[in-house]
């Protein structure tokens, strides 16, 4: 048996490329592997890396979790919960930035490009946050971390951190492999395709929100930046924009790029774009009216209580374990 684990940060709002990136993968591995275990997690912690208002997160952290649910996630098969409720992450997060190095750190692009953007001042969390998302994944000890593209970095450091730990002390963490979506792995950005698609950007057109009025994320389709070439076909170089709806369009409807290609080969783009939207608004649309229905009941409190209680077992296991290798506290008699 496998333990796939994995986690998303509630900060901004959920986008289709959450969606398609990520949870999609998820829910479509929940399905591929029946014997196996799925562990997943609002990372909390990880949000407080940048600047949060309390109310506001508080509510980001449930509305994540009922989306996931809303999104396909079996609750019987998952063991989902909140990562603040877990002590053992941030203790095990604190251990492994014993075993990071600075340079390691210093490399990771999301960092780099993260406090070149951020007018605030920077904070260490922010920096040594790879460490404890190693923990996140290896307190469990993950055979699988399904991720999109701009996760691998840190899977990559992860596997490091794991594999340093067990040369030095003899083997004891199992080194995760990541798993990235061959389709979908990056969404851009609809009015910028040269840039990812980020909840936490400046304009609401280059996003679609899985939260947004389904009308208002078909104009959305409607207006993303293609280019004046004026042929469908799968150019991700010369042709961005239509490359990501392409991509987009594959993944909603499990349909291959090619196929798609074909189908519009003789199509304008406005058709395309159209029957895109058409897409995009219903699936938004159904995941929408499923998020309601979990929202106003009790289940959702229910299986995050039930997920607590199942993480904690294991990660207070497996920490107290750690600490005896390493020598912390006093030998038990
Ligand atoms: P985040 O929203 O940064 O917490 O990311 C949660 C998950 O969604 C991670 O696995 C990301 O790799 C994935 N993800 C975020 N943005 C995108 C995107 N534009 N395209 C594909 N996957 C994404
Ligand atoms: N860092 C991830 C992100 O920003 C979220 C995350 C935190 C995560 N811990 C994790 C993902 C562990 C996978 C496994 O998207």
């Amino acid at each position: 048996m496998k333990r796939i684990v994995s986690g998303i940060k509630p900060t901004g709002t959920l986008t289709i490329g959450n969606y398609i990136g990520a949870i999609k993968q998820f829910v479509a591995l929940q399905k591929a592997m029946p014997e196996d275990e799925f562990f997943l997690f609002i990372a909390d912690l990880h949000a407080l890396t940048t600047p949060q208002e309390p109310a506001e997160l508080r509510q980001r952290i449930k509305e994540i979790a009922g989306m996931y649910l809303a999104c396909g996630l079996d609750p019987e098969r998952t063991v989902l919960y909140i990562q603040s409720e877990i002590k053992e992450h941030a203790e095990l997060g604190y251990l492994l930035q014993c075993f990071t190095y600075m340079g390691e750190l210093e490399r990771m692009t999301q960092f780099k490009d993260k406090s070149k953007k951020q007018d605030v001042l920077l904070t260490s969390s922010l920096f040594t946050y790879p460490a404890l998302m190693a923990a996140d994944i290896i307190l469990y000890d993950a055979d699988y971390v399904p991720v999109g593209e701009d996760q691998k970095q840190h899977l990559e450091l992860t596997r490091d951190i794991a594999s340093r730990f067990n040369n030095r002390y003899g083997d004891f963490f199992t080194v995760p492999e990541p798993i990235i979506p061959k389709v979908g792995a990056r969404i851009m950005d609809l009015q910028d395709p040269s840039k990812k698609m980020s909840k936490s950007d400046e304009t609401d057109k280059g996003y679609i929100s899985l939260f947004d009025e389904p009308s208002v994320a078909a104009k959305k389709i409607k207006s993303a930046v293609t280019d004046s070439i004026g042929i469908i076909q799968f150019d991700p170089q010369n042709q961005p924009g239509i490359a990501n709806l392409l991509t987009i369009y594959s993944s909603l409807e499990n349909e291959s790029i090619d196929s798609i290609v074909s189908k519009y080969s003789n199509l304008g783009y406005q058709e395309f774009k159209s029957d895109l939207s058409i897409i995009v608004s219903n699936t938004i649309q159904s995941i929408q009216e499923k998020y309601q229905s979990i929202v106003n009941s009790n289940q959702l409190d229910e299986i995050l209580d039930k997920g607590r209680d199942q993480a904690q077992i294991i990660a207070y296991k497996k920490l107290e374990k750690c600490k005896r290798k390493i020598g912390l506290g006093r030998k038990r008699k």
